[in-house]
């Protein structure tokens, strides 16, 4: 497979061509994604909760960020490797988020970071951007700010909350973000913001005008138990696999079924006698 550069993408996106972007969290989920032509491999940290069991993003740590961003990208070569700065890496300084960008990069093996921020963080995008750590934004919805937002829920539906949004990107755009994720914002909105920028937009819950699309493995697979929101489409049944092949698995042991003749080895019959002796 040829590489995903941000050039190509930049070259998708006029010739709209969409863009796909999957989460992956380790070396299988990383495989599949280089293996079945995704173009962005997003190490997410819905991998938090996801695969981790945590009940908010905010748990993450860095270091376990890492270890997950150095297992996908043992397994995913040709997308674009994208890691999430976890909660409170990129927060505290400039500094500190330069630092820990360079651990993502340099330790995890990821090409470019995302961070949930708007207008704020434009002044880390810029310095990331400056030393070349390419920064996609991430707008709209943010997982790590539920608490302070009172939960998961559709940003920008109001005039003011809509351009607040709008000016996080064109923001993020103007400090050298390279492209810029909208999480459950109105399909309007989604269509707006991608056409007032020149960078691309991917999607999530923000309708089917952006740029790209992206949705967390899990939810794709139909293997998260968890809440299922609004924007997910569920295109593969693995829970059901699972389920099925896990009872079949016990079922098969206990009434010894299994293993069966081909499944175990064979002794030559004189070389059985000689022991016996
Ligand atoms: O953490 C994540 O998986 C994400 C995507 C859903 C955009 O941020
Ligand atoms: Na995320």
């Amino acid at each position: 497979r040829k590489k995903v550069t941000i050039q190509h993408l930049q070259q998708m996106r006029r010739a709209g061509v969409p863009i796909t972007m999957l989460t992956a969290y380790d070396y299988p989920t990383g495989r599949a994604c280089e293996a079945h032509g995704v173009d962005i491999t997003l190490v997410g940290d819905s991998l938090a909760q996801v695969c981790l069991g945590y009940d908010s993003t905010t748990r993450l740590t860095l270091d376990e960020m890492i270890h997950h961003c150095r297992a996908v990208s043992r397994g995913s070569k040709s997308p674009l490797l994208v890691g999430d700065m976890p909660f409170g890496s990129y927060h505290a300084s400039i500094d500190d988020a330069v630092r820990n960008a360079i651990r993502m990069v340099r330790e995890g093996g990821v090409e470019a970071v995302k961070m949930e921020a708007s207008w704020e963080g434009a002044e880390t995008v810029r310095k990331l951007s400056a030393i070349g750590i390419p920064v996609m934004g991430h707008v709209g919805l943010m997982p790590q700010r539920h608490t302070f937002f009172s939960g998961y829920r559709v940003q920008g539906k109001t005039a003011d909350c809509a351009l607040e949004i709008v000016q996080g990107a064109l923001a993020l755009q103007e400090a050298g973000a390279f492209a810029i994720v909208l999480e459950a914002i109105p399909r309007l909105l989604g269509s707006y913001i991608t056409k007032q920028l020149d960078i691309p937009t991917i999607g999530i819950g923000a309708g089917a005008q952006t740029d790209g699309q992206v949705l967390v493995w899990d939810d794709v697979m139909s293997t998260w138990g968890g809440h299922k929101a609004k924007f997910v489409r569920q295109f593969g049944n693995v829970k059901g696999e699972v389920e099925t092949a896990v009872k079949s698995f016990s079922h098969a042991i206990r009434d010894r079924s299994f293993p069966n003749d081909s499944e175990s080895y064979a002794m030559p019959e004189e070389e059985w006698m000689k022991f016996l002796e």
